[in-house]
């Protein structure tokens, strides 16, 4: 009879790692614990075996009665708690995706601009973006009187303090600190007092550049801004330079290349003419220079400034500035 104790044991053990529905489960108490389950079958059985060996047989059933009680518990409480979970659960749902994050469209326009002259050649230079009238104007040639200086284009913070307007003042800085020959680009955030718009913003980006030393010429200058944007844009761009003005250069230019997007067939982007501004540059004034204590009889120089928000948004097509600095993951996620 012990035998049959065992055996039943190692059945109910087998058996419920199969029950998976109330169904079967309740089949499998009918099975074993009602009753006239066959557990009870074998206590009625108990009363047929002679007295001496009760008390072990005993004991055994009792064991037994417990253990399968035991795993019809515990599948019963697995039975009950899981029905929702499995209702819940699709499996055929694609899984949840983590993103990792990414560098502002921004900063990737900024890193690239800055790998490309550090790789001709140019060091990296900063200036302080609370200035003072000297560096921000005076020293760059700026009149007096000069529109630039209005209260309506610059944020004055004091009567000679201001928010910089461009980053050209850090020329003057650079020039007064390190004689020539100097090499050096100068990345930086500008702020202007203007209405903010798709294509306007108070605050921005610029990087200027500067070279100054012995015989250094225009057509110098062509030529690195020329390979820049080749390097930059593509290799097919065309390119023009146009006659412009800045107080702190002479002559002064304006680069344009062929609208990457219509080819110089004219769109929305190029506001249908097929040319698009990308930086202001020229020759160093000499004015600048004295105003530095490099003398423009020995030394020439040229400088540029472009504004890293447009050549970003010309880049990548985007129609409002505004979006870069509204950090929403929705337009982040997509650099
Ligand atoms: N500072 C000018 C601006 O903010 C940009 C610029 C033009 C910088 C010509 C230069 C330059 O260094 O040579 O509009």
């Amino acid at each position: 009879m012990l035998d049959q104790i065992e055996q039943l044991r190692k059945n109910a053990e087998a058996e419920i790692s199969s029950v998976d529905s109330p169904a079967a489960l309740e089949a499998y108490r009918v099975k074993y614990l009602v009753r006239k389950g066959a557990i009870a079958e074998l206590f009625d059985k108990l009363k047929t075996v002679p007295p001496p060996e009760k008390p072990a047989l005993g004991k055994a059933l009792n064991e037994l009665r417990a253990r399968v009680q035991e795993l019809y518990d515990a599948r019963n409480a697995a039975l009950t708690a899981a029905p929702t979970r499995r209702v819940d659960t699709d499996l055929t749902l694609p899984g949840r995706r983590t993103f990792m994050g990414s560098r502002h469209p921004l900063m990737q326009t900024l890193d690239e601009v800055k790998s490309i002259f550090v790789g001709m050649g140019f060091g990296i230079a900063d200036g302080p973006e609370l200035e003072d009238d000297y560096h921000n104007f005076e020293a760059l040639n700026f009149p007096p009187d000069h529109p630039a200086r209005d209260m309506q284009d610059t944020f004055f913070i004091s009567s000679t303090a201001l928010l910089r307007t461009h980053t050209s003042p850090v020329q003057i800085r650079l020039m007064k600190a390190q004689r020539p020959p100097i090499r050096a680009i100068m990345p930086g955030r500008v702020f202007r007092n203007e209405a903010v718009s798709a294509r306007s913003l108070a605050g921005f980006y610029q990087v200027e550049g500067l070279f100054v030393d012995r015989g250094v010429s225009f057509a110098e200058l062509k030529g690195t801004l020329v390979a820049f944007a080749r390097q930059f844009y593509g290799r097919d761009i065309r390119y023009r330079f146009v006659p412009s003005f800045f107080p702190f250069t002479e002559p002064s230019a304006e680069m344009y290349i062929t609208c990457f997007l219509c080819k110089g067939k004219g769109c929305r982007m190029c506001k249908h003419s097929g040319w698009l501004e990308v930086l202001g540059c020229g020759m160093v004034d000499p004015n600048v220079f004295r105003n530095v204590g490099i003398d423009p009889e020995i030394y020439t120089g040229y400088a540029f400034g472009m504004g890293i928000d447009r050549t970003a948004a010309l880049r990548y097509g985007v129609d409002d500035l505004r979006l870069f600095y509204e950090n929403d993951v929705r337009f982040l996620r997509q650099f």
